[in-house]
């Protein structure tokens, strides 16, 4: 059995990415999925937001070459979370030297897809990468390395244009890198549907983007509490709208993989 790759990304900062894969995490983890979180945003708040340390797995993860050696000691930073089937390779600051180096080694776009190959080999069901807000380097190898792509985005603001950035990148790694994965799709977050302009904002993604543009999740103040707590939202509140809205891409993702 091989795990299913899926990367959050988005270059625009605050759009929910990481409360995306801590969910999603979470969420497959709940269904009794065995999920590997994999942090590669400099921020570390994967980590935080589970109640953990950031520190340097996934600078390790970015650099390591794939020796038995070199995987024992990587070993060592998955994390349990204390809770059941899910794990962290958690990042920290050093994550941005990591970046780094992969530039100036000029390391090729699969250089992700074949650090985790160690960890595809086990019982795991799903790795799930969050990335910081930024382009080059760690993120296209990062989308390089997943089966299925999610792009948050903002309906605070018209997000056509970094969500436009992010496909045609995607497109340039299926046409010209060789890339075998696919966009799951787009999702809204912050969404008000009172709000005249996040109205407009969700009519311009699904004209841009038709059926690609999945079921929003409504701006929650739950959701921004979840991290100082140290909480998913499905511990700290499995009854909100805003669990049930990912608890639906849970459900996508399941039926998708
Ligand atoms: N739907 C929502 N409603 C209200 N608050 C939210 C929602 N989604 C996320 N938040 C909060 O908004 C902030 C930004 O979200 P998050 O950290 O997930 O974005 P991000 O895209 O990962 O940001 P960055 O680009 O800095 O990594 C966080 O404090 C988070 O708790
Ligand atoms: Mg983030």
């Amino acid at each position: 059995m091989k795990p299913h790759i899926i990367t959050i990304s988005n270059q625009k900062g605050g759009v929910g990415k990481t409360t995306t894969a801590v969910s999603l995490a979470h969420g497959l983890a709940l269904k009794g999925k065995e999920v590997l979180l994999i942090d590669l945003d400099p921020q570390g708040q994967c980590a935080t937001t589970l109640g953990l340390t950031p520190e340097p797995g996934a600078f390790y993860l970015l650099t390591m070459g794939t020796e038995t050696h070199e995987t024992t000691f990587l070993k060592q930073y998955v994390r349990n979370t204390g809770r059941e089937h899910l794990w962290l390779i958690a990042g920290n600051q050093t994550t941005m030297a990591a970046q780094t180096v992969l530039n100036s080694q000029n390391k090729p776009y699969s250089v992700i897809r074949e650090s985790i190959a160690r960890f595809t080999r086990g019982n795991l069901n799903y790795i799930i990468f969050d990335t910081a807000p930024s382009v080059g380097g760690i993120q296209e190898r990062a989308v390089w390395a997943a089966d299925m792509v999610i792009i948050p985005t903002s309906t605070e603001y018209l997000s056509t244009d970094s969500v436009r950035k992010m496909t045609e990148m995607l497109i340039m790694l299926q046409q010209s890198k060789g890339w075998h994965g696919s966009l799951l799709g787009v999702l809204p977050t912050f969404y008000s549907d009172q709000l005249r302009e996040h109205r407009a904002a969700m009519e311009d993604l699904r004209q841009g983007f038709g059926d690609r543009v999945l079921t929003p999740i409504h701006r929650a103040a739950v959701l921004g509490e979840c991290p100082g707590e140290s909480k998913t939202i499905f511990e700290k509140d499995p009854e909100s709208r805003a669990a049930q809205e990912y608890q639906d891409l849970v459900q996508r993702v399941l039926k998708h993989s």
